[in-house]
């Protein structure tokens, strides 16, 4: 189960309860146009205030943010975007439907963007750096940013499976140019569908606004920033009042769940202990990640699915919280093929799947993901069961390492 979808109960219930008496279901207005109860916006400023940033946008997914910060940020065609090759569908396809071509990154141990790779892959054409820190882990911010710097690229944090995460002390999606949230039913607060794009720079929010509200720009962002900048062609992404006041009572919950999660990975941890042949996935900031998602390597891929297979008979799933998996094992990437038949980003990179799109293209990438074994611990796991997690994994560890 996901993290926010367990904790779900009476706050949800009640603010969604509000909303519907009140009839407003739309952001801005509901029956004889009066004003809604202002869920999304309180969300939008609870957002950005637990980022110490100025500007949050409220949208429809988290893919829906990918597109509107990429969209913000004017990427087109023509355009190279370097993102992890170990990431959620949308990393790629939001590039894609900007018209700019993904171009695919090794991870590295710490399962997210391999800094080194940037010097590897830019090129002119680049404009930026998508990164993920994945599953409940910044990324090696300091690295990336040191890197984005000198090549005059911006960043892109997708925090879709981290919100909350820290790096040095400060919440991840607080360090790159723009950062987006998903809110999609597993990720660690829930609205059903919903996302939030955050950033600190004031043009970028209002183009953030403008991407998301059919290029709109009304009077309550006005009041948050005077608007600038020509309305362009966007798209409806807006997020509804009955995602805004699940999302409010759901993002109260966030602290005191991080803490309990804390606390289940370290009774995990200090029950697997350490073992020959065992290695913990490299945690850039050990003091801020969540927790619910703690990643191990095993020597090799059979031991990783034996380990699996044996802890799954003992009722322990070690299935991850997502179904990330490579891009270049999915249908859009090997078929290379684009909505319009017209424009595709990957013209010109004939026959397809070219170099940079194939599996054997990504060594390191490989020999990590098939050695590694997920440990989920649930939002309503008990110090018992998580000790009973790490108990099963290093019973079956000592015979099979
Ligand atoms: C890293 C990452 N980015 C983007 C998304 C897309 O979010 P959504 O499902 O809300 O569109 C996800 C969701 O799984 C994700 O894990």
């Amino acid at each position: 189960m996901g993290l926010g979808e367990c904790l779900i109960g009476a706050a949800e219930a009640r603010n969604l309860s509000r909303v519907v008496q009140h009839g407003a279901l739309f952001r801005y207005y509901g029956p004889g146009a009066a004003p809604s109860l202002g869920y999304v916006s309180r969300l939008e400023r609870a957002v950005a205030a637990f980022h110490r940033q100025k500007y949050a946008v409220a949208v429809s997914s988290g893919t829906a943010a990918l597109e509107v910060a990429l969209g913000a940020l004017g990427v087109g065609p023509g355009d190279e975007v370097i993102l992890p090759v170990w990431s959620w569908v949308s990393c790629f396809t939001a590039i894609v439907r900007l018209g700019a071509r993904p171009v695919l990154a090794e991870i590295d141990d710490s399962l997210s963007l391999d800094p080194a790779e940037i010097d590897r892959l830019v090129t002119p054409a680049t404009r930026g750096v998508l990164v993920v820190h994945y599953q409940g882990v910044a990324a090696d911010l300091d690295a990336l940013l040191a890197r984005t710097r000198r090549h005059g690229l911006w960043l892109l944090e997708d925090c879709a499976e981290s919100l909350g995460a820290t790096y040095h002390g400060r919440p991840v999606g607080s360090f790159g140019r723009i950062a987006t949230y998903s809110f999609q039913q597993r990720k660690v607060v829930t609205t059903g569908e919903g996302g939030m794009v955050v950033t600190a720079d004031p043009r970028l929010y209002e183009r953030a606004v403008r991407m998301a509200d059919v290029g709109l720009y009304r009077d309550e962002h006005r009041a948050v920033k005077t608007p600038t900048e020509v309305s362009f062609s966007g798209s409806n992404y807006r997020m509804n009042e009955m995602a805004g006041a699940v999302g409010c009572a759901q993002f109260a919950r966030l602290r005191p769940m991080i803490r309990h999660l804390r606390r289940l990975r370290a009774a995990m941890q200090r029950e697997v202990g350490s073992l020959a042949g065992l290695t913990w996935r490299r945690i850039p900031d050990a003091r801020g990640d969540l927790g619910f998602d703690s990643y191990c390597f095993l020597p090799t891929h059979a031991q990783a699915l034996e380990l699996k297979r044996r802890a799954l008979a003992r009722g322990v799933s070690l299935a991850p919280h997502t179904g990330t998996y490579c891009q270049y094992a999915r249908e859009y990437c090997q078929s290379g093929a684009t909505a319009s038949a017209g424009f595709s980003p990957f013209a010109g990179l004939q026959p397809w799947p070219a170099p940079g799109y194939r599996e054997q293209d990504f060594p390191q990438t490989n020999a990590l993901v098939g050695r590694m074994v997920s440990v989920p611990l649930g939002a309503k796991f008990s110090l018992a069961d998580a000790t009973h997690v790490g108990r099963v994994i290093r019973e079956e560890l000592l015979s099979l390492l």
